[in-house]
């Protein structure tokens, strides 16, 4: 295979990419909240009320758009009220799926909505459907965002905040096939229904409902799903967000193994390499089989498809808790990161939102910090998602790929090549990996519809497949800029080191 070309049109934009593709997921699990995000007013660790301040300031290098919290599975075992008044009489629970340890609801609504605004994202609450009642749920929002003297408005009050909170973001459930209740869809169906109906919009707070999705390629689920609808196809209302819920899910999580053993984040073989990114760029083929059942149902597109978990899983850390899901992160999760993110730009149509699984020190995690020091280490998937941040709420760009070698996988032919772009105003992004283990690659950017008048370029990338960063080398995988682009006359010619990301940066004329 000679060469690559990537066929741009520059004046042709697509879909818009939701920022929102770019989203965060904050679980009661492991040290993802205690340790992780919360630290408390009294540790060493400088904090602000209690929230860690360096993971506030790395985070917001990624602008992150909104944050999921607070799960996953423990949502559907989490009673808000819980997690209100002096956190000195707050009631204890087991936190039953993660670690079977007790959590003593120290952080809770108000905490989780101050780290919001620290961060500077929305919020994205995933209520619980699985134990927990409509009465509790509807409370719940109104406590959140009312704004008058209701009772639950005065609550809030009494609890030390005037002001109702904006909550974008609402899950209606979560796994509810599995953890949150073990449910038939057609079960499900109708309590999301029934639920989302509850989840009110108060004090002009309009709230995006989105129903448990399903898992992989379910597609009866999403079917199911879609059918409760009342006729999305009137024309008439093309434009009207649906309802009662206004999106449904979908978790996909990498792995190389079988959940028993899910392989090492660490230590793997060249074949493991592929078959990660393999898995990885199923995301695409989800996305497309999801969306045509969506399309039958939904042909003006106003269900949003919002894939609320997704990421590699592996085996644990050795010597860490089994429940805790603590795993390293090498540049092949940055490189499934990046595969993923190319993915979820080409189907800007109806991927509206994506939240990593999760943000610090569980599965593919932006951050780590150490339990013993308290040192925080940005992860090569933190860099991933810095590097991307000019694809943020900008137009897609179709890249049309040729001369791709591939490689045969478990299950199909992998493209050693993922590229995706998008453009806004006078600059255009291009996200370039290649997932070859050994050979560097040459791409052709062939940059059609408009002039190009600069351009720079990063790159990340490593000596070896399993390189990491720690407390020791926080900076082993870390972009830099990258000089290989040259002038070409079809535009521009970049040199990919092999097992590398780049991004290519255009100002247009
Ligand atoms: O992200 C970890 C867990 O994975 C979540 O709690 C659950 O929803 C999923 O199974």
């Amino acid at each position: 295979m000679d060469q690559t070309t990537a066929i741009i049109d520059l004046d042709l934009p697509g879909p818009r990419i939701s920022r929102h593709v770019y989203g965060h997921f904050a679980e009661h699990l492991g040290r993802c909240i205690y340790g992780g995000f919360f630290v408390g007013e009294d540790s060493d660790v400088p904090n602000e009320r209690g929230i860690r301040t360096d993971v506030v300031e790395a985070l917001r290098a990624l602008r992150i758009p909104n944050l999921r919290w607070p799960g996953g599975c423990f949502a559907d075992d989490y009673h808000w009220r819980d997690g209100i008044g002096p956190r000195d009489q707050r009631p204890r629970m087991v936190n039953s799926h993660w670690g079977d340890v007790v959590e003593d609801n120290s952080f809770g609504t108000h905490e989780f909505m101050d780290l919001c605004e620290l961060l500077g994202t929305d919020a994205y609450i995933s209520g619980n459907v699985g134990s927990g009642s409509v009465a509790e749920m509807s409370e719940w929002i109104e406590y959140l965002t009312r704004a008058d003297d209701s009772p639950m408005a005065d609550l809030r009050r009494r609890n030390g905040r005037d002001e109702p909170w904006k909550v974008p973001f609402f899950g209606i459930g979560n796994e509810a096939w599995g953890c949150g209740g073990n449910l038939r869809v057609e079960q499900f169906a109708s309590l999301a229904r029934q639920y989302s109906t509850y989840v009110r919009n108060h004090a002009g707070n309009e709230v995006y409902r989105i129903a448990a999705g399903a898992s992989d390629a379910d597609l009866h689920w999403t079917e199911v799903l879609m059918q409760s609808f009342d006729a999305l196809d009137r024309p008439e209302e093309a434009d009207a967000p649906a309802g009662p819920f206004q999106a449904v899910s979908l978790h996909y999580y990498t792995m190389t193994g079988p959940w028993a053993d899910k392989g090492s984040a660490t230590e793997f073989s060249e074949d493991e390499w592929y078959l990660a990114l393999e898995r990885a760029r199923y995301m695409d083929q989800l996305l497309t089989r999801h969306g045509q059942v969506m399309d039958h149902y939904d042909p003006h597109r106003r269900v949003g498809l919002v894939v609320d978990e997704w990421g590699t899983w592996w085996n644990v850390e050795p010597g860490t808790n089994p429940g805790f899901l603590y795993q390293q992160n090498t540049l092949r999760d940055a490189l499934v990161a990046s595969v993923h993110l190319d993915a979820f730009h080409r189907h800007a149509e109806r991927v509206v939102m994506a939240n990593i699984a999760q943000t610090v020190n569980v599965l593919q995690a932006m951050l780590l910090t150490d339990p013993e020091s308290g040192a925080l280490v940005r992860t090569p998937s933190y860099h991933v998602f810095e590097m991307n941040t000019g694809h943020h709420d900008a137009d897609s760009l179709e890249v049309h790929l040729q001369g791709v070698p591939t490689r045969t996988g478990e299950k199909s032919e992998l493209p050693l090549v993922s590229a995706s772009a998008s453009t806004r105003g006078g600059t255009a992004l291009v996200s370039l990996t290649n997932l070859d283990a050994q050979a560097g690659r040459t791409v052709v950017l062939d940059l059609r519809g408009r002039d190009v008048v600069g351009h720079s370029a990063r790159v990340l990338s490593a000596p070896g497949l399993a390189t990491h960063n720690t407390p020791e080398a926080p900076d082993a995988v870390a972009p830099v800029a990258l000089d290989a682009v040259r002038p070409h006359d079809r535009g521009l010619e970049v040199t990919l080191p092999a097992h590398s990301y780049v991004t290519v940066s255009l100002t247009l004329a």
